[in-house]
Protein backbone atom coordinates (compact mmCIF):
# COMPACT_ATOMS: atom_id res chain seq x y z
CA UNK A 1 0.00 0.00 0.00
CA UNK A 2 1.19 3.40 -1.03
CA UNK A 3 2.42 5.58 2.12
CA UNK A 4 2.50 8.73 -0.02
CA UNK A 5 0.55 10.04 -1.67
CA UNK A 6 1.12 12.46 -4.96
CA UNK A 7 -0.72 15.95 -6.24
CA UNK A 8 0.30 17.29 -9.59
CA UNK A 9 -0.28 21.14 -9.85
CA UNK A 10 0.64 22.70 -12.70
CA UNK A 11 2.85 19.81 -13.92
CA UNK A 12 4.70 19.96 -10.54
CA UNK A 13 4.64 16.98 -8.32
CA UNK A 14 4.45 17.35 -4.77
CA UNK A 15 4.03 14.31 -2.38
CA UNK A 16 2.66 13.79 0.98
CA UNK A 17 2.96 10.99 3.71
CA UNK A 18 -0.47 9.46 4.53
CA UNK A 19 -1.03 8.26 7.57
CA UNK A 20 -2.65 5.52 9.13
CA UNK A 21 -4.92 5.12 12.30
CA UNK A 22 -5.18 2.26 14.82
CA UNK A 23 -7.84 0.21 12.44
CA UNK A 24 -6.39 0.86 9.46
CA UNK A 25 -7.95 4.14 8.04
CA UNK A 26 -5.85 6.14 6.13
CA UNK A 27 -5.37 10.12 5.98
CA UNK A 28 -3.12 11.86 3.33
CA UNK A 29 -1.02 14.41 5.66
CA UNK A 30 -1.43 18.00 4.16
CA UNK A 31 -0.04 19.92 7.00
CA UNK A 32 2.49 21.49 4.94
CA UNK A 33 0.14 21.59 1.40
CA UNK A 34 0.36 25.11 1.65
CA UNK A 35 3.64 26.03 2.25
CA UNK A 36 4.50 23.57 -0.22
CA UNK A 37 2.16 24.26 -3.32
CA UNK A 38 0.52 27.83 -2.33
CA UNK A 39 -2.54 26.63 -2.20
CA UNK A 40 -5.21 25.83 0.00
CA UNK A 41 -7.74 22.71 0.07
CA UNK A 42 -11.80 23.87 -0.10
CA UNK A 43 -13.63 21.78 2.10
CA UNK A 44 -16.97 22.55 3.52
CA UNK A 45 -18.29 21.63 6.19
CA UNK A 46 -14.94 19.80 6.59
CA UNK A 47 -17.07 16.56 5.54
CA UNK A 48 -13.42 15.15 4.18
CA UNK A 49 -11.13 16.81 6.96
CA UNK A 50 -9.36 15.47 9.70
CA UNK A 51 -8.48 18.23 12.48
CA UNK A 52 -6.49 15.68 14.94
CA UNK A 53 -5.31 12.27 15.60
CA UNK A 54 -7.51 11.49 18.73
CA UNK A 55 -7.12 8.14 20.94
CA UNK A 56 -10.56 8.81 22.36
CA UNK A 57 -13.63 7.84 20.35
CA UNK A 58 -13.26 5.13 17.21
CA UNK A 59 -16.79 4.94 14.80
CA UNK A 60 -16.67 3.34 12.10
CA UNK A 61 -19.58 4.37 9.89
CA UNK A 62 -19.77 1.50 6.97
CA UNK A 63 -20.07 -1.20 9.72
CA UNK A 64 -22.10 1.17 12.56
CA UNK A 65 -19.10 0.69 15.06
CA UNK A 66 -18.31 2.89 18.06
CA UNK A 67 -15.63 2.44 20.88
CA UNK A 68 -14.85 4.45 23.93
CA UNK A 69 -10.68 4.02 23.92
CA UNK A 70 -10.88 1.03 22.36
CA UNK A 71 -14.03 -0.97 24.17
CA UNK A 72 -17.41 -1.19 22.44
CA UNK A 73 -19.86 1.26 23.57
CA UNK A 74 -22.44 -2.17 23.89
CA UNK A 75 -20.50 -3.01 26.93
CA UNK A 76 -20.27 0.01 28.36
CA UNK A 77 -23.60 -0.02 28.31
CA UNK A 78 -24.20 -3.29 29.43
CA UNK A 79 -21.30 -3.20 32.13
CA UNK A 80 -20.34 -0.26 32.80
CA UNK A 81 -22.23 3.45 34.79
CA UNK A 82 -22.01 6.72 33.17
CA UNK A 83 -19.29 7.62 35.85
CA UNK A 84 -17.01 4.89 35.67
CA UNK A 85 -17.24 5.63 31.64
CA UNK A 86 -16.29 9.55 32.13
CA UNK A 87 -13.42 8.16 33.99
CA UNK A 88 -12.66 6.09 31.00
CA UNK A 89 -12.91 8.97 28.64
CA UNK A 90 -11.08 11.22 30.37
CA UNK A 91 -8.23 9.11 31.88
CA UNK A 92 -8.11 7.16 29.17
CA UNK A 93 -8.14 3.28 31.34
CA UNK A 94 -11.22 2.00 33.39
CA UNK A 95 -10.85 2.85 37.16
CA UNK A 96 -9.70 0.80 39.47
CA UNK A 97 -11.99 0.32 42.79
CA UNK A 98 -9.84 3.04 44.77
CA UNK A 99 -9.97 4.96 41.63
CA UNK A 100 -13.51 4.93 40.61
CA UNK A 101 -14.42 5.31 44.11
CA UNK A 102 -12.51 8.19 44.61
CA UNK A 103 -13.75 9.76 41.62
CA UNK A 104 -17.52 8.90 43.11
CA UNK A 105 -16.10 11.50 46.00
CA UNK A 106 -15.03 13.94 44.13
CA UNK A 107 -18.37 13.82 42.07
CA UNK A 108 -20.17 13.70 45.43
CA UNK A 109 -18.52 16.20 47.46
CA UNK A 110 -18.63 19.41 44.47
CA UNK A 111 -22.51 18.42 43.18
CA UNK A 112 -23.65 21.72 45.53
CA UNK A 113 -23.62 24.82 43.37
CA UNK A 114 -22.43 28.32 44.83
CA UNK A 115 -25.79 29.67 46.42
CA UNK A 116 -25.48 32.89 44.96
CA UNK A 117 -25.69 31.58 41.57
CA UNK A 118 -29.38 31.09 42.09
CA UNK A 119 -29.70 34.81 41.67
CA UNK A 120 -28.87 34.26 37.86
CA UNK A 121 -31.19 31.18 37.21
CA UNK A 122 -34.29 32.97 38.61
CA UNK A 123 -34.08 36.03 36.83
CA UNK A 124 -33.70 35.00 33.79
CA UNK A 125 -37.00 35.08 32.05
CA UNK A 126 -39.79 32.23 32.33
CA UNK A 127 -39.63 30.66 28.99
CA UNK A 128 -35.76 30.88 28.40
CA UNK A 129 -34.55 27.74 26.85
CA UNK A 130 -32.49 25.73 29.50
CA UNK A 131 -30.11 25.21 26.81
CA UNK A 132 -29.21 29.41 26.53
CA UNK A 133 -29.44 28.88 30.35
CA UNK A 134 -26.86 26.28 30.59
CA UNK A 135 -24.52 28.07 28.53
CA UNK A 136 -24.38 31.24 30.13
CA UNK A 137 -24.20 29.29 33.39
CA UNK A 138 -21.15 27.37 32.82
CA UNK A 139 -19.44 30.52 32.09
CA UNK A 140 -20.56 31.89 35.34
CA UNK A 141 -19.30 29.05 37.26
CA UNK A 142 -15.93 29.68 36.09
CA UNK A 143 -15.75 32.85 38.09
CA UNK A 144 -17.25 31.11 41.40
CA UNK A 145 -14.96 28.21 40.89
CA UNK A 146 -11.66 29.32 39.50
CA UNK A 147 -9.00 26.94 37.16
CA UNK A 148 -6.44 25.09 38.72
CA UNK A 149 -3.04 26.06 37.51
CA UNK A 150 -2.30 24.87 34.39
CA UNK A 151 0.48 22.23 35.90
CA UNK A 152 -1.45 20.10 38.13
CA UNK A 153 -1.37 16.53 39.54
CA UNK A 154 -3.32 14.18 38.73
CA UNK A 155 -5.34 14.12 41.30
CA UNK A 156 -6.13 18.05 41.36
CA UNK A 157 -6.70 17.48 37.41
CA UNK A 158 -9.87 15.07 38.13
CA UNK A 159 -10.84 17.29 40.66
CA UNK A 160 -11.28 20.45 38.08
CA UNK A 161 -13.45 17.66 35.75
CA UNK A 162 -15.44 16.48 38.68
CA UNK A 163 -16.34 19.42 39.68
CA UNK A 164 -17.71 20.47 36.17
CA UNK A 165 -19.12 16.81 35.84
CA UNK A 166 -20.97 17.64 39.44
CA UNK A 167 -22.32 20.95 39.03
CA UNK A 168 -23.37 21.51 35.73
CA UNK A 169 -25.90 18.37 36.93
CA UNK A 170 -27.27 20.20 39.75
CA UNK A 171 -27.36 23.36 37.40
CA UNK A 172 -29.77 21.42 35.44
CA UNK A 173 -32.13 19.86 37.69
CA UNK A 174 -31.72 23.50 39.51
CA UNK A 175 -32.98 25.63 36.46
CA UNK A 176 -35.66 22.65 35.94
CA UNK A 177 -36.98 23.54 39.23
CA UNK A 178 -37.14 27.08 39.12
CA UNK A 179 -38.47 27.50 35.81
CA UNK A 180 -41.20 25.65 37.47
CA UNK A 181 -41.60 27.81 40.34
CA UNK A 182 -40.75 25.22 42.67
CA UNK A 183 -38.41 25.08 45.60
CA UNK A 184 -34.46 23.67 44.81
CA UNK A 185 -33.77 20.08 45.86
CA UNK A 186 -30.62 20.01 46.81
CA UNK A 187 -28.13 16.45 45.47
CA UNK A 188 -27.64 13.64 48.34
CA UNK A 189 -24.20 12.14 49.02
CA UNK A 190 -26.02 8.85 49.45
CA UNK A 191 -26.93 8.43 46.12
CA UNK A 192 -25.36 7.87 42.60
CA UNK A 193 -24.83 10.53 39.76
CA UNK A 194 -27.57 9.45 37.85
CA UNK A 195 -30.51 8.74 41.07
CA UNK A 196 -29.06 12.46 41.90
CA UNK A 197 -30.19 13.97 38.91
CA UNK A 198 -33.77 12.45 38.80
CA UNK A 199 -33.72 13.27 42.31
CA UNK A 200 -33.18 16.98 42.14
CA UNK A 201 -35.11 17.02 39.44
CA UNK A 202 -38.33 14.98 40.64
CA UNK A 203 -38.22 14.98 45.12
CA UNK A 204 -41.31 17.24 46.00
CA UNK A 205 -42.09 17.93 49.66
CA UNK A 206 -45.32 16.33 48.93
CA UNK A 207 -44.48 13.78 46.66
CA UNK A 208 -41.05 12.19 47.64
CA UNK A 209 -39.64 10.83 44.86
CA UNK A 210 -38.94 6.89 44.73
CA UNK A 211 -36.25 6.45 42.97
CA UNK A 212 -36.61 3.39 40.61
CA UNK A 213 -33.06 1.42 39.51
CA UNK A 214 -34.27 0.32 36.24
CA UNK A 215 -34.97 3.95 35.40
CA UNK A 216 -31.34 5.08 36.71
CA UNK A 217 -29.92 2.42 34.74
CA UNK A 218 -31.88 3.30 32.14
CA UNK A 219 -30.69 7.03 32.41
CA UNK A 220 -26.87 5.60 32.86
CA UNK A 221 -27.15 3.62 29.72
CA UNK A 222 -28.70 7.04 27.64
CA UNK A 223 -25.62 8.97 29.43
CA UNK A 224 -23.03 6.50 28.53
CA UNK A 225 -24.38 6.30 24.65
CA UNK A 226 -24.13 10.00 24.71
CA UNK A 227 -20.93 10.30 26.39
CA UNK A 228 -18.37 11.01 23.22
CA UNK A 229 -19.14 10.51 19.58
CA UNK A 230 -15.51 11.97 17.76
CA UNK A 231 -15.43 15.25 15.90
CA UNK A 232 -18.83 16.38 15.76
CA UNK A 233 -20.29 19.74 15.67
CA UNK A 234 -20.21 20.60 19.07
CA UNK A 235 -16.54 18.41 20.06
CA UNK A 236 -15.36 20.86 16.96
CA UNK A 237 -16.60 24.12 18.43
CA UNK A 238 -15.14 22.73 21.80
CA UNK A 239 -11.52 21.93 20.40
CA UNK A 240 -11.83 24.91 17.89
CA UNK A 241 -12.61 27.67 20.53
CA UNK A 242 -10.08 25.57 23.26
CA UNK A 243 -7.79 26.21 20.92
CA UNK A 244 -6.97 30.04 21.67
CA UNK A 245 -6.29 28.70 24.75
CA UNK A 246 -9.46 29.89 26.20
CA UNK A 247 -10.45 28.36 29.26
CA UNK A 248 -12.47 24.83 30.24
CA UNK A 249 -15.47 26.57 31.17
CA UNK A 250 -15.87 28.85 28.04
CA UNK A 251 -14.94 26.18 25.24
CA UNK A 252 -17.93 23.54 26.90
CA UNK A 253 -20.06 26.59 26.84
CA UNK A 254 -19.29 26.99 23.01
CA UNK A 255 -19.66 23.20 22.56
CA UNK A 256 -23.26 23.53 24.43
CA UNK A 257 -24.23 26.33 21.69
CA UNK A 258 -23.36 24.40 19.21
CA UNK A 259 -25.14 21.36 20.58
CA UNK A 260 -28.47 23.08 20.69
CA UNK A 261 -29.10 23.27 16.60
CA UNK A 262 -32.24 20.87 15.55
CA UNK A 263 -29.39 19.29 13.40
CA UNK A 264 -27.14 18.05 16.07
CA UNK A 265 -28.16 17.90 19.76
CA UNK A 266 -31.58 19.35 19.23
CA UNK A 267 -32.76 16.75 17.27
CA UNK A 268 -33.82 14.58 20.02
CA UNK A 269 -36.48 17.61 20.72
CA UNK A 270 -37.12 17.80 17.21
CA UNK A 271 -38.23 14.30 16.85
CA UNK A 272 -40.51 13.99 19.41
CA UNK A 273 -41.90 17.36 17.60
CA UNK A 274 -42.43 15.70 14.45
CA UNK A 275 -43.80 12.38 15.81
CA UNK A 276 -46.00 14.65 17.90
CA UNK A 277 -46.81 16.46 14.96
CA UNK A 278 -47.81 13.37 12.69
CA UNK A 279 -49.21 11.87 15.77
CA UNK A 280 -51.68 14.87 15.79
CA UNK A 281 -52.59 15.01 12.15
CA UNK A 282 -53.83 11.37 12.45
CA UNK A 283 -50.79 9.10 12.87
CA UNK A 284 -49.75 8.21 9.16
CA UNK A 285 -46.14 8.90 8.90
CA UNK A 286 -46.34 8.53 4.69
CA UNK A 287 -47.16 12.47 4.03
CA UNK A 288 -44.12 13.90 6.65
CA UNK A 289 -41.85 11.08 4.60
CA UNK A 290 -42.62 12.52 1.37
CA UNK A 291 -42.20 15.83 2.41
CA UNK A 292 -38.38 14.95 3.59
CA UNK A 293 -38.15 13.13 0.00
CA UNK A 294 -39.21 16.31 -1.77
CA UNK A 295 -36.12 18.63 -2.61
CA UNK A 296 -38.47 21.91 -3.05
CA UNK A 297 -39.17 21.13 0.91
CA UNK A 298 -36.64 21.86 3.33
CA UNK A 299 -38.38 19.57 6.11
CA UNK A 300 -36.24 16.43 6.88
CA UNK A 301 -36.73 13.65 8.60
CA UNK A 302 -35.36 14.39 12.29
CA UNK A 303 -33.40 11.48 13.61
CA UNK A 304 -32.82 9.84 10.74
CA UNK A 305 -29.41 10.59 8.80
CA UNK A 306 -25.66 11.03 9.86
CA UNK A 307 -22.31 12.50 8.69
CA UNK A 308 -20.39 9.60 9.04
CA UNK A 309 -23.21 6.50 10.11
CA UNK A 310 -23.97 5.15 6.34
CA UNK A 311 -26.03 1.99 8.49
CA UNK A 312 -27.65 2.02 11.85
CA UNK A 313 -26.48 4.20 13.95
CA UNK A 314 -25.89 1.49 17.43
CA UNK A 315 -26.81 4.29 19.75
CA UNK A 316 -30.02 4.07 18.26
CA UNK A 317 -29.96 -0.15 18.22
CA UNK A 318 -29.06 -0.02 21.71
CA UNK A 319 -31.67 2.75 22.81
CA UNK A 320 -34.53 1.19 20.73
CA UNK A 321 -34.36 -2.29 22.80
CA UNK A 322 -34.17 0.30 25.87
CA UNK A 323 -37.75 1.95 24.72
CA UNK A 324 -40.03 -1.01 24.88
CA UNK A 325 -38.31 -1.49 28.58
CA UNK A 326 -38.55 1.36 30.09
CA UNK A 327 -42.42 1.98 28.92
CA UNK A 328 -43.41 -1.23 30.52
CA UNK A 329 -41.74 -0.12 33.73
CA UNK A 330 -43.83 3.17 34.16
CA UNK A 331 -46.40 1.23 32.75
CA UNK A 332 -47.12 3.72 29.74
CA UNK A 333 -47.98 3.08 26.42
CA UNK A 334 -46.21 5.86 24.13
CA UNK A 335 -48.52 6.37 21.21
CA UNK A 336 -45.37 7.97 20.07
CA UNK A 337 -43.24 4.79 19.73
CA UNK A 338 -45.80 3.14 17.62
CA UNK A 339 -45.58 6.04 15.17
CA UNK A 340 -41.88 5.89 15.25
CA UNK A 341 -42.33 2.23 14.56
CA UNK A 342 -44.06 3.10 11.67
CA UNK A 343 -41.64 5.44 10.49
CA UNK A 344 -38.91 3.95 10.65
CA UNK A 345 -40.32 0.71 8.70
CA UNK A 346 -41.45 2.39 6.07
CA UNK A 347 -38.43 5.26 5.78
CA UNK A 348 -35.99 1.96 5.80
CA UNK A 349 -37.72 0.48 3.24
CA UNK A 350 -37.93 3.62 0.76
CA UNK A 351 -35.41 3.92 -1.73
CA UNK A 352 -34.67 7.62 -1.30
CA UNK A 353 -33.24 6.52 2.38
CA UNK A 354 -31.19 3.51 1.26
CA UNK A 355 -29.83 5.11 -1.71
CA UNK A 356 -28.60 7.96 0.82
CA UNK A 357 -27.96 5.58 3.59
CA UNK A 358 -30.49 7.53 6.02
CA UNK A 359 -31.10 5.58 9.36
CA UNK A 360 -32.26 6.29 12.59
CA UNK A 361 -29.53 7.95 14.44
CA UNK A 362 -29.17 8.73 18.17
CA UNK A 363 -31.92 10.79 18.21
CA UNK A 364 -34.56 8.69 17.13
CA UNK A 365 -35.57 6.76 20.09
CA UNK A 366 -34.06 9.19 22.96
CA UNK A 367 -37.11 11.39 23.37
CA UNK A 368 -39.28 8.41 24.04
CA UNK A 369 -36.92 7.23 26.59
CA UNK A 370 -36.41 10.69 28.19
CA UNK A 371 -40.29 11.04 28.20
CA UNK A 372 -41.26 7.95 30.03
CA UNK A 373 -38.30 9.32 32.86
CA UNK A 374 -40.53 12.42 33.07
CA UNK A 375 -38.36 15.09 31.27
CA UNK A 376 -40.05 17.89 29.97
CA UNK A 377 -39.42 18.15 26.06
CA UNK A 378 -37.48 21.54 26.53
CA UNK A 379 -34.87 19.67 28.55
CA UNK A 380 -33.83 16.97 26.05
CA UNK A 381 -30.98 18.78 24.76
CA UNK A 382 -29.46 19.66 28.26
CA UNK A 383 -29.62 15.85 29.08
CA UNK A 384 -27.75 15.43 25.80
CA UNK A 385 -25.47 17.61 27.44
CA UNK A 386 -25.42 16.75 30.17
CA UNK A 387 -24.05 13.31 28.54
CA UNK A 388 -21.65 15.01 26.31
CA UNK A 389 -19.43 16.52 29.03
CA UNK A 390 -16.82 13.91 29.41
CA UNK A 391 -16.10 13.51 25.90
CA UNK A 392 -15.98 17.91 25.56
CA UNK A 393 -13.64 17.46 28.24
CA UNK A 394 -11.25 14.32 27.25
CA UNK A 395 -10.89 15.89 23.82
CA UNK A 396 -10.34 19.53 25.66
CA UNK A 397 -7.33 17.78 27.66
CA UNK A 398 -6.30 15.75 25.00
CA UNK A 399 -6.15 18.85 22.76
CA UNK A 400 -4.27 21.06 25.16
CA UNK A 401 -1.75 17.90 25.67
CA UNK A 402 -1.24 18.02 22.33
CA UNK A 403 2.42 18.66 21.27
CA UNK A 404 1.41 19.30 17.30
CA UNK A 405 -1.82 21.74 18.07
CA UNK A 406 -1.94 24.74 16.75
CA UNK A 407 -4.30 27.96 16.52
CA UNK A 408 -7.46 26.66 14.81
CA UNK A 409 -7.71 28.86 11.73
CA UNK A 410 -9.20 27.66 8.59
CA UNK A 411 -8.76 29.25 5.16
CA UNK A 412 -11.12 30.52 2.58
CA UNK A 413 -11.17 31.11 -1.33
CA UNK A 414 -12.69 34.69 -1.57
CA UNK A 415 -15.70 35.12 -4.12
CA UNK A 416 -16.31 38.82 -3.13
CA UNK A 417 -16.04 42.03 -5.46
CA UNK A 418 -12.68 42.89 -6.97
CA UNK A 419 -11.25 46.13 -4.97
CA UNK A 420 -13.17 49.06 -5.48
CA UNK A 421 -13.19 52.49 -4.15
CA UNK A 422 -15.23 53.63 -0.97
CA UNK A 423 -18.10 55.48 -2.94
CA UNK A 424 -19.62 58.86 -0.26
CA UNK A 425 -22.71 58.38 0.85
CA UNK A 426 -23.87 61.30 -0.93
CA UNK A 427 -22.92 59.84 -4.20
CA UNK A 428 -24.28 56.25 -4.13
N1 LIG B 1 -34.33 13.52 5.78
C1 LIG B 1 -34.37 13.63 4.44
N2 LIG B 1 -33.28 13.77 3.66
C2 LIG B 1 -32.08 13.81 4.28
C3 LIG B 1 -31.96 13.71 5.67
C4 LIG B 1 -33.15 13.54 6.43
N3 LIG B 1 -33.08 13.44 7.75
N4 LIG B 1 -30.65 13.77 6.01
C5 LIG B 1 -29.98 13.93 4.87
N5 LIG B 1 -30.83 13.94 3.81
C6 LIG B 1 -30.49 14.04 2.39
C7 LIG B 1 -30.22 15.48 1.98
O1 LIG B 1 -31.39 16.12 1.58
C8 LIG B 1 -29.23 15.27 0.89
O2 LIG B 1 -29.95 14.86 -0.26
P1 LIG B 1 -29.42 15.18 -1.78
O3 LIG B 1 -28.01 14.66 -1.83
O4 LIG B 1 -30.38 14.42 -2.64
O5 LIG B 1 -29.49 16.67 -1.91
C9 LIG B 1 -28.39 14.09 1.35
O6 LIG B 1 -29.26 13.34 2.22
C10 LIG B 1 -27.15 14.46 2.11
O7 LIG B 1 -27.51 15.40 3.11
P2 LIG B 1 -26.45 16.34 3.83
O8 LIG B 1 -27.17 17.35 4.64
O9 LIG B 1 -25.45 16.81 2.85
O10 LIG B 1 -25.72 15.27 4.72
P3 LIG B 1 -24.94 15.54 6.04
O11 LIG B 1 -23.97 14.44 6.19
O12 LIG B 1 -24.38 16.91 6.07
O13 LIG B 1 -26.15 15.45 7.09
C11 LIG B 1 -27.34 15.43 9.08
C12 LIG B 1 -26.11 14.89 8.33
C13 LIG B 1 -27.38 14.74 10.43
C14 LIG B 1 -27.19 16.94 9.29
C15 LIG B 1 -28.63 15.12 8.26
O14 LIG B 1 -28.76 13.75 8.02
C16 LIG B 1 -29.89 15.66 8.95
O15 LIG B 1 -30.20 16.85 8.79
N6 LIG B 1 -30.61 14.80 9.71
C17 LIG B 1 -31.76 15.26 10.48
C18 LIG B 1 -31.32 15.91 11.77
C19 LIG B 1 -30.81 14.91 12.78
O16 LIG B 1 -31.44 13.88 13.02
N7 LIG B 1 -29.66 15.23 13.42
C20 LIG B 1 -29.07 14.38 14.46
C21 LIG B 1 -27.77 13.80 14.00
S1 LIG B 1 -27.17 12.48 15.06
C22 LIG B 1 -26.85 13.18 16.59
C23 LIG B 1 -25.81 14.24 16.59
O17 LIG B 1 -24.73 14.07 16.05
O18 LIG B 1 -26.10 15.29 17.15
Amino acid sequence: METTAKFIIDGKTYEFPIVTGTEGERAIDISNFRRLTGLVTLDPGYANTGSCKSSITYLNGEKGMLWYRGIPVDQLAEHSTFVETSYLLINGRLPTRPQLNRFSVMLNDNSLVHEDMRAFFTNFPRGAHPMGILSSMINALREFYPELPERSEDEEINLRFARILSKVRTMAAMSYRISRGHKVCYPRHDLSYCANFLNMMFDSPVNPYVIDEELVQALNVFWILHADHEQNCSTAAVRLVGSARVNLYAAISAGICALWGPLHGGANQAVVEMLQNIHDSGGDPAPFIARAKDRNDPFRLMGFGHRIYRTYDPRAVILQKMCSKVLRKVRRKDPLLDIAEKLREIATKDSYFIDHSLYPNVDFYSGIILRAIGIPLNMFTVMFAIGRLPGWISQWKESMDDPDWKLHRPHQVYTGPKEQAYISIDER
